[in-house]
């Protein structure tokens, strides 16, 4: 049987054959997220299952968001977190619940990834440098940042990250809690308790979360990544 991070690798692979990315691009933005393999294994393979949910996610929204091509959230999910190699260590790396002054340290990721891909793939760029900003507890990077950039973007290119932002959001904090050993939350979740935290940290896509546990076997339930059996849940 294939280890797990082969299992998230093909899988990703997989997407990109079906979303026909072109090898130069796929090659393009694996440049960027290997490194965090050496880096941090739990961030390059967080970063794997959050490009396989955003797509699963987008999909299964596509109709609601308006959603018609779902090649920025693959590599918005994909590259969302590539900042994270300009963490140090000691913090990336912790394995305690993060302290205030931590998460400060953390903040400047979605930064560096902003300007990492921006140059090569811009409305992925957005979606990565926004990926905590509407969270109802403590957002970034500043809304000043963000009206920053986003007066940058072309109006067509605006209209599309609009709509594929939800997706990543709710990718990234759903393959949190689910895999991450956060003492906050009484440690990793099981998919199925996660609609309520969820809707706590975006009140604002109740609607979204509501739809996606309704159809969520094949997404938030994702047999295929394994959680259940990769992840020794801890019970509360
Ligand atoms: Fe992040
Ligand atoms: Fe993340």
């Amino acid at each position: 049987m294939p280890a797990y991070q082969e299992i998230l690798e093909n899988r990703v692979e997989q997407i990109f054959e079906e979303l026909d990315i072109k090898k130069p691009f796929k090659d393009n933005i694996k440049t960027f997220i290997e490194p965090l393999k050496l880096k941090d294994i739990d961030t390059y393979l967080h970063s794997l299952r959050v490009a396989i949910l955003s797509v699963e996610i987008a999909k299964g929204l596509s109709k609601d968001l308006g959603i018609t091509d779902l090649r920025p959230a693959a590599y918005g999910g994909y590259a969302h977190d590539v900042g994270k190699l300009a963490i140090p260590d000691e913090t990336l790396k912790k394995k305690e619940d993060y302290t205030k002054q931590d998460m400060e340290k953390m903040k400047p990721h979605t930064i560096h990834s902003f300007n990492m891909i921006h140059g090569t793939f811009l409305l992925s760029s957005y979606l990565a440098l926004e990926h905590h900003s509407d969270k109802a507890h403590d957002p970034y990077p500043s809304e000043r940042e963000r009206k920053k950039q986003e007066a940058k973007l072309p109006p067509g290119a605006k209209e599309a990250f609009e709509k594929c932002k939800p997706v990543v959001e709710i990718a990234d904090v759903y393959d949190a809690m689910v895999t991450r050993d956060n003492q906050k939350y009484g440690g990793r979740m099981d998919p199925k308790d996660t609609k309520p935290i969820m809707l706590k940290i975006y009140p604002q896509y109740k609607e979204l979360i509501q739809k996606l546990s309704k159809f969520n076997k094949n997404i938030l339930h994702t047999e295929d990544i394994h959680w259940k059996k990769y992840f020794n849940r801890k019970t509360k």
